[in-house]
């Protein structure tokens, strides 16, 4: 069939196009995508400093949708069902998924690097020739193919144009805190930087009973948002790093028990991990870095701290989603105020421009 996809055609370079997509095969789901969120992460692809992206390829990892038509042997989703797109697989087979001490599955997960479908072949392609996957189910596209293992079912009772941003955002913010963290009630918290998951590590930190609660960003406009879901205490970073230390000790003495940099640079991560208390602070890198990137710090920065990365919050996507989905459909959990925009797909270029002024907080596409 013809789909409408935003394809990254070379670094940079996005043109909306029309793309053959082929039928399921064996094992797959083809999704009716109806809303994709922009993530950091798909304008980092974009310029081409993430490895693991070949192009042309179709990017977007944060979507949700209907599924259209199953492969031979699904069991998980039937037509009809609506779905949160999962781009960290969880298959539930492979032994990863059965040891349960991780959420990185095995399941394609060599193919889905270089951009294929499990079985080694694309989807996508123009004029009989390969457009590339994008962490597994390319989610700026009218519709897409992804494996049985990349599709976690949720109730039909949710705007999917709304709970789209669980699949990224939502649920790697909540899943630091909460999961790989484990902040206890009462803990002090510090969150480096307040975009979309940062803002969502705030709102993890208030579910679980933090009682301080820092913000640091260097756009002030997020201040007033930021209070909105749970920070007690914002600071508008400039400058260097020194000031910003001594502004968290002056809140927290010491430094706070945990700390979350959200935003993948590697200097606000030693800055995330020092402000963390120097006996028994932990730090989070949730933040994804460029490609070549490399962290240091004195070692005896961690005689007391501990610090730890993380991938979607540690969530197991097909258990954890529909708990989270639940949560926004109970009201405990916001997501409509993070989503500033809603574009078109052939506005997709401006969504990025918006995301990289800082203007929007979530720009969701719908199809
Ligand atoms: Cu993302
Ligand atoms: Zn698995």
């Amino acid at each position: 069939m013809k789909v409408k996809a935003a394809v990254a055609v070379a670094p940079n370079k996005i043109e909306v196009l029309a793309v053959d997509l082929d039928e399921p095969r064996a094992g797959e789901c083809l999704i009716e995508v109806c809303a994709s969120g922009i993530c950091h992460t798909d304008d980092l692809a974009l310029s081409g400093d993430l490895a693991e992206v070949t192009f042309p390829v179709i990017l977007g990892h944060e979507g949700a949708g209907v599924v259209r038509k199953v492969g031979a042997g699904v069991t998980a989703v039937e037509p009809g069902d609506h779905v949160i797109l999962l781009h960290k697989h969880a298959c539930g087979g492979c032994a990863f998924c059965l040891d349960g001490r991780t959420n990185l599955c095995l399941f394609g997960r060599e193919q889905k690097k270089r951009g294929l479908m499990p079985d080694g072949t694309t989807r996508f392609s123009i004029a009989g020739k390969p457009v590339y996957h994008y962490m597994g189910i390319s989610t700026f596209s009218s519709h897409t193919v992804v494996a049985e293992a990349a599709v976690a079912r949720i109730r039909k009772d949710v705007p999917l144009h709304r709970v789209c941003c669980i699949g990224c955002a939502v649920a790697t913010g909540l899943g630091a805190v909460l999961r790989a963290a484990n902040v206890k009630s009462g803990a002090s918290v510090a969150v480096f930087g307040l975009g979309g998951v940062g803002l969502n590590v705030v709102q993890g930190a208030r579910l679980a009973g933090a009682g301080t609660i820092i913000g640091l960003d260097t756009n002030r406009d997020r201040q007033a948002m930021a209070r909105r879901l749970g920070v007690t205490d914002f600071i508008a970073v400039s400058g260097d790093g020194r000031d910003v230390l001594e502004s968290v000790y002056r809140i927290a003495k010491d430094g706070v028990d945990h700390s979350f940099e959200c935003i993948g640079c590697t200097s606000v991560m030693r800055l995330a991990l020092e402000s963390c208390h120097f006996a028994w602070g932990r730090c989070t890198i949730v933040g994804l870095a460029r490609k070549g990137q490399e962290l240091s710090f004195p070692p005896d920065m961690l005689d007391g701290r501990c610090l730890r990365g993380t991938t979607f919050g540690e969530m197991h996507g097909r258990k954890d989603i529909p708990t989270i989905v639940d949560w926004y459909a109970d009201g405990r959990l916001q997501i409509d105020p993070l989503i500033t925009h809603e574009l078109p797909i052939d506005d997709i270029g401006r969504g990025f421009e918006l995301m990289r002024r800082g203007e929007c907080l979530r720009c969701v596409i719908r199809h």
